[in-house]
């Protein structure tokens, strides 16, 4: 697949109106996307799990321009209010697209949006949120081709969302997902996000993800500005050969079941991610002083109990706690007796890898179908 596959030429059955909603997550990453070159294609392949909980739910309007005027125009609303602050980034979304949905400027949009996960949690809505705008613009372009195929729809939808953040492309499908070419991962590619086909041990089924709260304000940095960091990073080159490496070894270990193997290889991704950010010029520190008591006591907690309780991080200082689902009850009675007093206001949410998004209502109001010349 290359990207004018996703350039459509069979748009016949054109819509004067309708709506769609879907449910899209949000995603973790156990080998990390850090670095990039344009158009968002990544410097590394990296893996996440899917999540179930954390979502996005997105419903896209639209109607057929009376007078065609050559402009994007849309209304946003987020939580039930219009968000004028949300526009740019869809602006530049739209443009970025625009070659592979080219019916945009024909219509006036109106997207309302609402996440599961509070606003204000310091938790990216991005991979989440543009996953679920790009669905549903895909279901708008298959209501004018009707005869689309689910695995192309499911691949443009990976490679829109990309378009809009990177990590989006990993939030189509579940559970576990690779985005960027990697030589023993088939069909991956550096444009979509490819579902992992291989053997997976039954461990690995629902794995648990704890989110604690430590932080939950503004990011320090935009992810835009900490790729860009990477382009003069003197440590990059060694940074993206070491994924490809650890990718391998994850693919090994997600098929025999190797839980410590995993550990080890989660948590010195997150902490590369995060020695990446304060190792480069200038540097960031997004870690607070809670999210390293955190690691620490799960470091402790793990060499006393021989569980399989294990760190990440995104770009910021929430910590995400993973663990196999059969070690729930003891590991959540040490979230709750040991870690929660660092989390703001005691907050966490509780996550497990999900397959996928959602489509949750489509509603083709063809008052008139129109066949286009
Ligand atoms: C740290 O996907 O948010 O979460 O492509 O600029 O939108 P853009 O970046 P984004 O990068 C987040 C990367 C990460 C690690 C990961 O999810 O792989």
């Amino acid at each position: 697949m290359t990207e004018t596959n996703f350039i459509p030429e069979n748009l016949s059955n054109i819509q004067e109106k309708g709506a769609c909603t879907w449910k899209s997550p949000s995603n973790i990453a156990l080998v990390k996307y850090w670095g990039k070159s344009d158009p968002q294609l990544p410097k590394n392949p990296s893996i996440s799990f899917t999540l179930d909980a954390c979502h996005t739910i997105t419903t896209l309007k639209f109607q057929e321009k009376k007078v065609q005027d050559q402009q994007f125009s849309f209304d946003v609303f987020f939580e039930g209010k219009k968000k004028e602050a949300f526009k740019p980034k869809i602006v530049s979304f739209f443009e970025r697209i625009e070659v592979y949905m080219p019916f945009l400027k024909e219509y006036h949009f109106e997207i309302h949006s609402e996440n599961s996960f509070p606003h204000s949690s310091g938790i990216a809505s991005s991979a989440s949120g543009l996953s679920a705008i790009a669905l549903c613009l895909m279901s708008m372009e298959k209501l004018m081709n009707p005869s689309m195929e689910q695995a192309y729809f499911n691949q443009k939808a990976s490679f829109l969302a990309r378009l809009g953040s990177g990590s989006a492309a990993r939030s189509i499908e579940g559970e576990l997902v690779v985005w960027g070419v990697h030589p023993e991962v088939v069909g991956s590619s550096d444009l979509y996000g490819v579902t992992l086909e291989q053997d997976v041990h039954p461990v690995f089924k629902k794995y648990q993800d704890t989110i604690l709260l430590v932080d939950k304000g503004e990011k320090v940095v935009s992810s835009t500005v900490g790729h860009q960091l990477m382009h003069q990073h003197p440590f990059a080159k060694q940074r993206f050969e070491q994924a490809r490496q650890n990718l391998a070894v994850m693919l090994t270990v997600l098929k025999n079941g190797d839980l410590d193997r995993f550990v080890e290889i989660v948590e010195s991704e997150a902490l590369t991610l995060h020695a990446m950010m304060m190792t480069s010029m200038p540097y960031f520190i997004l870690m607070k002083p809670n999210t390293l008591e955190i690691i620490q006591k799960i470091g402790a907690f793990r060499a006393r109990t021989q569980l399989h309780v294990c760190f990440t991080l995104d770009a910021g200082a929430n910590v995400h706690v993973l663990y196999p689902a059969n070690e729930k009850k003891e590991v959540l009675e040490f979230i709750e007796n040991e870690l929660v007093v660092f989390c703001q206001k005691n907050h966490y949410i509780c996550d497990s890898a999900g397959n996928g998004a959602k489509l949750l209502n489509e509603d083709a109001l063809n008052a008139t179908k129109l066949e286009k010349q």
